[in-house]
């Protein structure tokens, strides 16, 4: 699987977000408490963007309809969301300097 290298890990910093296209995926990596997330961005009720999301620990919620995500498994965290796929995830990887991931 080769490896998609998305931004130098020097410019990764808490509040860090960028969304990337990479074969017609759209993504969207977020640094946030030390940590780094790579997920689809695109929500899981009805598909927006989650570019202008609201970011908290672990998790994102979409400012459409509110509903929350856990960025680590990509989980409906809000009660009763209906009908709402979980957050695709991707795993980040660390080579050469670079945060990318594998596909
Ligand atoms: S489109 Fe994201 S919560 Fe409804």
């Amino acid at each position: 699987m080769p490896f998609h290298s998305l931004e130098k890990v020097e410019a990764l910093h808490d509040g860090y977000q960028r969304s990337f296209e990479v074969n017609g995926l759209q993504l969207l990596l977020i640094h946030q408490q030390g940590r780094s997330y790579l997920i689809e961005n695109r929500c899981g009720h009805f598909g927006v963007p989650l570019d202008r999301a609201t970011l908290y620990e672990q998790s994102i919620e979409c400012n459409q309809h509110y509903i929350r995500f856990d960025l680590n498994n990509g989980e409906v965290l809000t009660p009763n969301a209906g009908q709402c796929d979980p957050l695709r995830i991707f795993e980040t990887v660390i080579e050469d300097g670079q945060i990318g991931f594998t596909l």
